[in-house]
């Protein structure tokens, strides 16, 4: 059985990796800071006949996630698949960004993406296998005015996950990158759709598919990237925005 942590699982596109991932087989380490929506994901998952167990750790904090990996190794075993999909966000014109807004973006964004996949892959190593999926942002390869601090923090990911693609290969890891675009009916999209003043049809008229994303298409292209069949792509920005950035 395989085990994955992903991280800001308790709400959003988290969850819905969650429950895709699980529905493969895969048992879960749900980890937020959120424990009482982690803990509603985990029973999901079990009420689904899956294996998963909520983690509260904030991945800024590396003693608190070195416990949460700790108790999932426990609890399941070798943790051999890493979703870093936390993260935060905001709208802040570039003129007046503070130092402390950049910072703490930095913070999660991309330095907790680094506290949790440098304790998770010495796991990887002694496997001789391992998957890690980094969750960017389309704002990283379009850039997107009013998140400066937002959109350098993602592209800090990405070439994050093409360094690790190279260090980590020789080792039978592999490490792509998710950028989504407009996934809503989650809790940072539906703030930030309020937030950028445009309509909904502004927004799915900008792409060839005329729909907007949900969270499932995201964990869909999480599932394959995890799995062993994607052991030949390793280092990718694979877009899941319904085309808008080709
Ligand atoms: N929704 C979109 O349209 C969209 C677009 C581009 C990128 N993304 C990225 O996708 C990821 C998920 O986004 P979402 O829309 O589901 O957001 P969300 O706000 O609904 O979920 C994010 C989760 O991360 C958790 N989290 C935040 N800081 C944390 C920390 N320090 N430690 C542990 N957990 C923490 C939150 O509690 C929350 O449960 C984020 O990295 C986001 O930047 C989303």
């Amino acid at each position: 059985m395989k085990v994955a942590l992903v991280t800001g699982a308790a709400t959003g596109i988290g969850a819905a990796i969650c429950r895709r991932l699980a529905r493969d087989g895969i048992a879960i380490g749900v980890l937020d800071i959120l424990i009482d929506d982690a803990r509603t994901v985990a029973d999901q998952i079990g009420g689904a006949g899956g294996k998963a167990i909520p983690l509260q750790a904030d991945i800024t904090d590396r003693e608190q996630v070195k416990a949460a990996v700790a108790k999932l190794r426990d609890a399941f075993g070798a943790i051999t698949v890493l979703v870093n999909n936390a993260g935060i966000t905001a709208m802040v014109p570039f003129e007046d960004l503070t130092d402390a807004q950049w910072d703490r973006m930095f913070e999660v964004n991309t330095k907790g993406t680094f506290i949790v996949t440098q304790l998770v892959v010495p796991d990887m190593k002694a496997a001789g296998w391992g998957r890690i999926v980094n969750i960017s942002s389309s704002s990283a390869q379009s850039g997107a005015p009013l998140m400066a601090h937002y959109s350098a923090s993602k592209g800090a990911v990405i070439a994050l996950t093409k360094t690790l693609a190279r260090e980590l290969g020789p080792l039978g890891i592999t490490c792509n990158n998710i950028p989504p675009r407009f996934v809503m009916n989650t809790v940072m999209s539906e703030k930030h759709f309020d937030d950028s003043h445009k309509s909904r049809e502004e927004w799915i008229k900008a792409g060839p598919i005329r729909r907007q994303g949900e969270p499932e298409d995201i964990a869909g292209a999480c599932a394959w990237l995890v799995s062993d069949e994607a052991g030949y792509v390793t280092g990718q920005t694979i877009g899941v925005n319904g085309g808008r950035y080709i």
